[in-house]
């Protein structure tokens, strides 16, 4: 950083996690983002785009297995319980399982807080017998919540594969934290991707309508936006694929040129072919999923999956 640039930075800019994130990850070798940083408004409105692609199944065959087994679920559970749904993003699948499982609150927990406000509402409006409170917080950060009755039994629900976009050792740490949350006789219902034919995985993160490259590139649009820079989106490139040996989507922002930019003040250099690393999206097999949350102080109760064996919703118990 130059003088000048240290003595005119705005204070507002250097305090926010964004900030100190996105400088510290260009500064490391190899570079790379949190993925947590793609949500902002547009991120968030690009990321419902691509759960309607065709060629992402996740999000439809996830859908279809909540619809089939909500009534398994609701078995397990009973009614009345509180159901808690970390990175709600717009709260559309918890609807699946509303009326069979009939909880008695639903917290919804998200990093977006106009987002969170607007489904929340929307949600509120259509089961007004649901309490619904939302909480806004970075779930990555220790999770607090308002206060729940000691009897009262906690349903954690963690769609998406989201889980997967954490390393494994993080996902444990994170699904421990879970069980902590869900407590004694607690349990978590959680959507996770599994391996498979890497053409399916490849076309679904390389969509035809280039919107998941859009999400890609609105991390570089954001920083442009929020952090004083002055970032050529037209010298990156979308860069998705499969790591056999990580088990792993990887998403990279790659350098097309040899170029210079700015984050206030702070001067970056990319040869052509150089790359920020901006997401991973881990594949588990059953086997490797449950042993990972057993790790994590849960037991395996029930598992369900789809025909082609794409997707697989876990309930775990807490040990
Ligand atoms: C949110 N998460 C589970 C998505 C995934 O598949 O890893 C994010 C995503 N990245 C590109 N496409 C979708």
């Amino acid at each position: 950083m130059t003088e000048a640039a240290a003595t005119t930075r705005p204070v507002y800019l250097a305090d926010t996690g964004f900030y100190q994130d996105v400088i510290q990850g260009l500064s490391n070798t190899p570079r790379s983002i949190p993925p947590k940083y793609f949500y902002d408004e547009e991120g968030s409105r690009l990321f419902e785009a691509i759960c309607e692609q065709p060629e992402y199944y996740p999000t439809r065959t996830e859908m279809a297995l909540l619809e089939r087994h909500a009534g398994d679920i609701a078995g397990l559970t009973g009614s009345g319980c509180f159901l808690i749904e970390p990175g709600s993003g717009n709260c559309e699948k918890v609807r699946l399982l509303l009326d069979t499982l009939h909880p008695d609150t639903y917290i919804p927990i998200d990093i977006s807080r106009k987002h969170l406000q607007t489904a929340a509402d929307k949600l509120a409006k259509s089961y007004p017998w649901l309490s619904v409170c939302p909480v806004c917080t970075d779930i990555t950060d220790t999770l607090e919540l308002p206060s729940i009755p000691a009897d009262t039994k906690r349903l954690l629900f963690y769609p998406g594969s989201s889980i997967g976009n954490f390393d494994p050792e993080e996902a444990r740490i994170f699904l421990a934290n879970l069980a902590r949350i869900a407590g004694d006789g607690g349990a978590l219902l959680i959507g996770v991707d599994l391996q498979k034919n890497t053409q399916r995985l490849h076309a679904a993160y390389n969509d035809a309508n280039g919107i998941t490259a859009a999400f890609n590139i609105n991390l570089l649009h954001r920083i442009n936006r929020e952090l004083d820079a002055d970032l050529d989106i037209d010298a990156f490139d979308h860069r998705a694929f499969y790591n056999n040996e990580e088990n792993r989507i990887e998403m990279h922002l790659v350098s097309n040129s040899r170029q210079t930019f700015h984050v206030d003040g702070h001067r970056f250099e990319l040869e052509a072919g150089d790359h920020i690393h901006t997401e991973n999206s881990y594949k588990y097999t059953l086997g490797q999923f449950q042993e990972l949350a057993t790790a994590a102080g849960f037991s395996a109760c029930r598992v369900w999956t789809d025909a082609d064996l794409l997707f697989s919703l876990h309930y775990l118990e807490v040990r």
